[in-house]
Protein backbone atom coordinates (compact mmCIF):
# COMPACT_ATOMS: atom_id res chain seq x y z
CA UNK A 1 0.00 0.00 0.00
CA UNK A 2 1.65 3.40 -1.13
CA UNK A 3 0.99 6.54 0.86
CA UNK A 4 -2.29 7.99 -1.51
CA UNK A 5 -4.27 5.19 0.63
CA UNK A 6 -2.49 6.56 3.74
CA UNK A 7 -3.23 10.60 3.16
CA UNK A 8 -5.71 12.08 5.32
CA UNK A 9 -6.51 8.78 7.60
CA UNK A 10 -7.79 9.21 10.89
CA UNK A 11 -7.17 7.42 13.80
CA UNK A 12 -10.03 4.36 14.14
CA UNK A 13 -11.08 2.10 16.83
CA UNK A 14 -9.62 2.00 20.19
CA UNK A 15 -6.17 1.86 22.07
CA UNK A 16 -5.54 -1.61 22.67
CA UNK A 17 -1.37 -1.75 23.78
CA UNK A 18 0.97 1.02 23.68
CA UNK A 19 4.78 0.37 23.88
CA UNK A 20 8.32 1.82 23.13
CA UNK A 21 9.92 0.53 20.07
CA UNK A 22 13.77 -0.70 22.05
CA UNK A 23 17.10 -1.18 20.27
CA UNK A 24 16.38 -4.63 20.41
CA UNK A 25 13.96 -4.71 18.59
CA UNK A 26 15.58 -3.78 15.12
CA UNK A 27 16.21 -5.51 11.96
CA UNK A 28 19.33 -5.67 10.23
CA UNK A 29 18.82 -1.96 8.51
CA UNK A 30 18.46 -0.41 12.74
CA UNK A 31 14.64 -0.25 11.92
CA UNK A 32 12.23 -1.81 13.94
CA UNK A 33 11.65 -5.59 12.81
CA UNK A 34 8.59 -6.37 11.43
CA UNK A 35 7.51 -9.54 13.46
CA UNK A 36 8.26 -7.51 16.36
CA UNK A 37 5.81 -5.41 14.95
CA UNK A 38 3.09 -8.36 14.32
CA UNK A 39 3.62 -9.66 17.49
CA UNK A 40 2.38 -6.52 19.42
CA UNK A 41 -0.40 -6.31 17.44
CA UNK A 42 -1.40 -9.97 17.61
CA UNK A 43 -1.28 -8.88 21.70
CA UNK A 44 -3.68 -5.72 20.98
CA UNK A 45 -5.87 -7.58 19.14
CA UNK A 46 -5.82 -10.54 21.87
CA UNK A 47 -6.77 -8.07 24.23
CA UNK A 48 -9.65 -7.03 22.29
CA UNK A 49 -10.66 -10.75 22.12
CA UNK A 50 -10.01 -11.55 25.90
CA UNK A 51 -13.01 -9.00 25.90
CA UNK A 52 -15.24 -10.01 23.40
CA UNK A 53 -15.19 -13.53 23.88
CA UNK A 54 -15.01 -13.34 27.64
CA UNK A 55 -12.42 -15.79 28.20
CA UNK A 56 -9.29 -17.79 26.57
CA UNK A 57 -8.72 -17.35 22.52
CA UNK A 58 -6.22 -18.04 20.15
CA UNK A 59 -5.26 -16.68 16.90
CA UNK A 60 -6.31 -19.11 14.36
CA UNK A 61 -5.29 -16.37 11.21
CA UNK A 62 -3.07 -13.35 10.55
CA UNK A 63 -4.37 -11.51 7.22
CA UNK A 64 -3.40 -8.20 5.12
CA UNK A 65 -0.74 -7.52 7.23
CA UNK A 66 0.88 -4.44 5.45
CA UNK A 67 3.93 -2.44 6.46
CA UNK A 68 3.23 1.38 5.08
CA UNK A 69 6.34 3.27 7.11
CA UNK A 70 9.16 2.07 8.56
CA UNK A 71 9.25 2.86 12.39
CA UNK A 72 12.16 3.95 14.43
CA UNK A 73 13.86 3.16 17.93
CA UNK A 74 12.37 5.69 20.10
CA UNK A 75 8.97 5.97 18.66
CA UNK A 76 5.59 4.94 20.69
CA UNK A 77 4.07 2.49 18.51
CA UNK A 78 0.19 2.57 19.74
CA UNK A 79 -1.83 -0.48 18.02
CA UNK A 80 -6.18 0.40 17.64
CA UNK A 81 -7.92 -2.27 17.28
CA UNK A 82 -11.87 -2.81 16.20
CA UNK A 83 -13.88 -6.11 15.88
CA UNK A 84 -15.17 -5.94 12.01
CA UNK A 85 -16.85 -9.24 12.12
CA UNK A 86 -18.04 -11.99 14.98
CA UNK A 87 -18.96 -15.67 13.82
CA UNK A 88 -20.09 -18.57 16.27
CA UNK A 89 -16.52 -18.92 17.95
CA UNK A 90 -14.88 -16.01 15.86
CA UNK A 91 -14.03 -12.93 15.91
CA UNK A 92 -12.07 -10.74 13.30
CA UNK A 93 -10.25 -7.57 14.79
CA UNK A 94 -8.68 -5.48 12.31
CA UNK A 95 -5.64 -3.49 14.12
CA UNK A 96 -4.11 -0.25 12.92
CA UNK A 97 -0.71 0.85 14.79
CA UNK A 98 0.17 4.61 14.35
CA UNK A 99 3.41 5.94 15.76
CA UNK A 100 4.82 9.05 17.33
CA UNK A 101 7.68 10.34 18.47
CA UNK A 102 6.82 13.55 20.46
CA UNK A 103 4.40 13.47 23.34
CA UNK A 104 1.76 15.16 21.88
CA UNK A 105 1.01 12.48 19.30
CA UNK A 106 0.36 15.08 16.64
CA UNK A 107 2.95 13.69 14.50
CA UNK A 108 1.41 10.19 14.52
CA UNK A 109 1.80 8.43 11.19
CA UNK A 110 0.14 4.90 10.12
CA UNK A 111 2.86 2.65 9.75
CA UNK A 112 0.62 -1.11 9.68
CA UNK A 113 -2.44 -2.74 9.49
CA UNK A 114 -3.85 -6.30 9.61
CA UNK A 115 -6.34 -8.12 10.48
CA UNK A 116 -6.16 -11.07 12.96
CA UNK A 117 -9.05 -14.15 13.67
CA UNK A 118 -9.46 -15.36 16.80
CA UNK A 119 -11.48 -18.08 18.22
CA UNK A 120 -12.61 -18.51 21.45
CA UNK A 121 -11.52 -21.84 22.98
CA UNK A 122 -13.00 -23.66 25.61
CA UNK A 123 -11.29 -26.02 28.36
CA UNK A 124 -10.27 -28.52 25.86
CA UNK A 125 -8.89 -25.94 23.57
CA UNK A 126 -11.90 -26.35 21.82
CA UNK A 127 -13.87 -23.74 19.54
CA UNK A 128 -16.90 -22.53 22.05
CA UNK A 129 -19.58 -20.01 20.89
CA UNK A 130 -18.45 -16.76 21.68
CA UNK A 131 -21.44 -15.15 23.96
CA UNK A 132 -24.03 -12.56 23.07
CA UNK A 133 -23.61 -9.35 24.34
CA UNK A 134 -27.01 -9.46 26.03
CA UNK A 135 -25.89 -12.48 27.87
CA UNK A 136 -22.79 -11.22 29.57
C1 LIG B 1 -8.38 -22.49 16.76
C2 LIG B 1 -8.64 -23.97 16.45
C3 LIG B 1 -9.11 -24.70 17.72
C4 LIG B 1 -9.77 -23.99 15.42
O1 LIG B 1 -9.97 -25.34 15.07
P1 LIG B 1 -10.84 -25.70 13.77
O2 LIG B 1 -10.92 -27.18 13.70
O3 LIG B 1 -10.31 -24.93 12.59
O4 LIG B 1 -12.24 -25.14 14.17
P2 LIG B 1 -13.46 -24.86 13.23
O5 LIG B 1 -13.25 -25.38 11.84
O6 LIG B 1 -14.68 -25.30 14.00
O7 LIG B 1 -13.46 -23.26 13.11
C5 LIG B 1 -13.75 -22.48 14.24
C6 LIG B 1 -13.94 -21.05 13.77
O8 LIG B 1 -12.69 -20.55 13.30
C7 LIG B 1 -12.83 -20.06 11.97
N1 LIG B 1 -11.58 -20.38 11.29
C8 LIG B 1 -10.86 -21.51 11.32
N2 LIG B 1 -9.76 -21.40 10.59
C9 LIG B 1 -9.76 -20.14 10.08
C10 LIG B 1 -8.88 -19.42 9.24
N3 LIG B 1 -7.74 -19.95 8.79
N4 LIG B 1 -9.19 -18.16 8.94
C11 LIG B 1 -10.31 -17.57 9.41
N5 LIG B 1 -11.20 -18.21 10.22
C12 LIG B 1 -10.92 -19.48 10.54
C13 LIG B 1 -14.01 -20.83 11.40
O9 LIG B 1 -14.58 -20.13 10.32
C14 LIG B 1 -14.91 -20.89 12.59
O10 LIG B 1 -15.57 -19.65 12.76
P3 LIG B 1 -17.10 -19.54 13.33
O11 LIG B 1 -17.25 -20.50 14.48
O12 LIG B 1 -17.25 -18.12 13.77
O13 LIG B 1 -17.99 -19.89 12.19
C15 LIG B 1 -7.38 -24.69 15.88
O14 LIG B 1 -7.15 -24.28 14.54
C16 LIG B 1 -6.14 -24.39 16.71
O15 LIG B 1 -6.01 -24.86 17.84
N6 LIG B 1 -5.22 -23.63 16.14
C17 LIG B 1 -4.02 -23.19 16.86
C18 LIG B 1 -4.31 -21.84 17.53
C19 LIG B 1 -3.08 -21.31 18.22
O16 LIG B 1 -2.41 -22.02 18.95
N7 LIG B 1 -2.79 -20.04 17.99
C20 LIG B 1 -1.66 -19.37 18.56
C21 LIG B 1 -0.60 -19.15 17.53
S1 LIG B 1 0.53 -20.49 17.49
Amino acid sequence: MGDKATTDMAIEGELALQTLAMPKDTNANGDIFGGWLVSQMDLAAGIMSKQVTQGRSATVAIQNVNFIKPVSVGATVSCYCRVTKTGNSSVHIAVDVWVSHRLTHQDSVKVAEGLFVFVALDDDGKPRPIPKVNEA
